[in-house]
């Protein structure tokens, strides 16, 4: 299969544990190139723009909110087959139901505060890709 890239967020959550590092190394060894990488900080209408697909859902306001609450690590991945390994490698989006050896597993606490976001599909990727790096940023 050919090389395909992926798009990741360390979480608030996990930035203000100092998680940020294992979670890197984590990325590594399970075979991923990191090819962008940046802290930042974004503000609610950033946050509401990014997650806009979950802007009927009930959880959107406090998520823009919880996701605008402090520095982020926004990551550009790139591996055979990253759309779905970065996901298994996160694990469920409730941590309550992550397999042992995930990243939520590991460091997420509730379904809301769940340290690490990956794209769900290319066309996610691609949108959720550009959103946060343009194309000369990435090696
Ligand atoms: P993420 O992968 O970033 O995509 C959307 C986010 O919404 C998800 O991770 C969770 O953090 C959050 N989310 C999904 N479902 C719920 C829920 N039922 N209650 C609160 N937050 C949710």
């Amino acid at each position: 299969m050919k090389s395909q890239r992926t798009f990741a967020i360390i979480k608030p959550d996990a930035v203000k544990k100092n998680a940020t590092g294992d979670i890197l190394n984590m990325i590594h060894t399970a075979g991923f190139r990191i090819i962008g990488m940046r802290m930042l900080e974004i503000n609610r209408e950033q946050a509401e723009g990014f997650y806009a697909v979950h802007a009927e859902r009930p959880f959107f306001a406090s998520l823009c909110e919880f996701m605008s609450s402090g520095p982020i690590v926004v990551l550009a991945l790139e591996k055979e087959n990253a759309i779905a390994d970065w996901r298994k490698l996160m694990g469920a989006t409730n941590p309550a139901n992550a397999e042992a050896g995930t990243i939520r597993k590991k460091h997420a606490a509730n379904i809301e505060h769940n340290a690490v976001h990956g794209s769900d599909a290319e066309d996610t990727a691609r949108f959720e890709l550009s959103y946060f790096f343009a194309g000369y940023e990435l090696f």
